[in-house]
């Protein structure tokens, strides 16, 4: 088959690298970034350090408000599918890129399928819920990571071409995690030891927007009483300025630009503690048995919470507090997003296809 990819935040630079590698030994790949993420921090390193293939099309589309950015990808992806004519649109995750590259192709005909297919926080003010949704909803070939996942879509009422596969993160760590074990010298470039600090990430508009939240967390992460290594999102960073943190911040805390993944497994895999209100940053500190402090009121990836592994703190001081002396987070089954074999599976799923393609 002829199989275009729609990429362009940094999550998915991260999960098309183990598919990308899995399609191409069957079939032909059109790799299309829509420049959602630009700054080399964002996007270029995960392109080396991954080997992730060039894009035949950067879009450069840039950031600006959320109808702007995503109509400028419908515009540009529907231009490049008209050229292309590809038999599948593959696209990933919940971002505004995911949600441009279904819509452009299923108004074209083109069959979609959505890797993280059926996610659901069940919060519609959250830009990635609408996403999610409205992807699900235009696509033909739902790949799904969890068996909760492929319920939520049942109740939806999509039963057809939906598939658990597992999670491609999953197949993204196992790859990686010895590589960044042996290559990366992240803890003694920033003078710290195994088990003795923590790593945060937050990037989630409800957190970065609100200065309350924002606050919140900052002096959480300043009265942690133990090292807390910030790897700061451009949002985030803009943010703690505008709301007058970033000083404060930088006294207390190891504040460091966006690292790359395999500094950032490593890192992960060393820590006492995560804390994030990342979706994908949950889901390793998971995979890995880190004990994962969630900043948010709800999650998508709710067997982390379940097994006990994860824990829901919103952006409350004293809730965020509380875990981080208290939580010790210790899942009872760690093992709800398959075995690591998600591309593996996928693969199989597009060769039967491609067969009744050719035939
Ligand atoms: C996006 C996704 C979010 C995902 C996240 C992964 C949507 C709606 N949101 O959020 O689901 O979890 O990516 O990281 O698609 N910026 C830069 N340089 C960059 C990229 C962004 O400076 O390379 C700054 C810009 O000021 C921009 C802001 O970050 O306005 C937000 O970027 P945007 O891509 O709109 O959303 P994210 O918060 O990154
Ligand atoms: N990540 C990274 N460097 C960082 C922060 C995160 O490589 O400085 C990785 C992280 O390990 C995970 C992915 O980025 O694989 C998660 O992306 P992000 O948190 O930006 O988005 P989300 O998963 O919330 O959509």
């Amino acid at each position: 088959m002829n199989i275009l990819s729609v990429i362009g935040a940094r999550p998915q630079f991260i999960k098309c690298a183990p598919l990308s590698r899995s399609i191409r030994k069957e079939h032909t790949e059109i790799l299309v970034h829509t420049g959602q993420h630009y700054d080399p921090e964002m996007s270029d390193i995960f392109f080396k350090e991954l080997n992730i293939p060039e894009p035949d099309y950067n879009l450069g589309v840039g950031s600006s408000t959320h109808g702007e950015q995503t109509g400028k990808m419908l515009i540009e992806i529907e231009k490049v599918l008209a050229k292309e004519k590809p038999d599948l649109v593959l696209v990933y995750g919940d971002t505004n890129s995911t949600l441009a590259g279904a819509l452009a192709a299923s108004k074209l005909s083109i069959k979609v399928a959505h890797v993280e297919a059926g996610l659901r926080s069940f919060d519609r003010s959250m830009p990635e819920e609408i996403n999610r949704v409205l992807t699900d909803h235009t696509s033909g070939l739902l790949l799904c990571p969890t068996k909760s996942a492929v319920l939520n879509l049942e109740k939806e009422g999509i039963n057809t071409g939906v598939y658990n596969v597992g999670d491609v993160m999953l197949d993204a760590l196992k790859y990686n995690l010895k590589i960044a074990e042996e290559k990366v010298s992240v803890l003694e470039d920033l003078s710290l030891n195994s088990n003795e600090y923590m790593v945060a990430t937050v990037h989630r508009a409800s957190n970065t927007d609100n200065s309350e939240n924002l606050s919140s967390i900052v002096n959480a992460f300043c009265d942690a009483g133990v090292p807390i290594v910030f790897p700061v999102h451009p949002r985030t960073k803009k943010y703690l300025k505008h709301h007058g943190l970033w000083e404060k911040l930088c006294e207390k805390v190891k504040v460091v630009p966006p690292l790359g993944y395999l500094e950032m497994l490593k890192l992960m895999a060393h820590s006492r503690k995560v804390l994030t209100d990342s979706g994908g940053v949950q889901k390793e500190a998971y995979m890995l048995g880190v004990p994962c402090i969630t900043m948010r009121e709800n999650t998508e990836w709710v067997e982390t919470v379940e097994d006990g592994g994860n824990i829901l703190v919103g952006a409350v001081y004293e809730k965020i507090m509380d875990a981080i002396f208290n939580f010790e987070g210790e899942p009872e089954t760690g093992n709800f997003f398959g075995t690591g074999n998600a591309c593996v599976n996928i693969c199989e799923i597009l060769k039967s296809m491609s067969v009744s393609y050719s035939s």
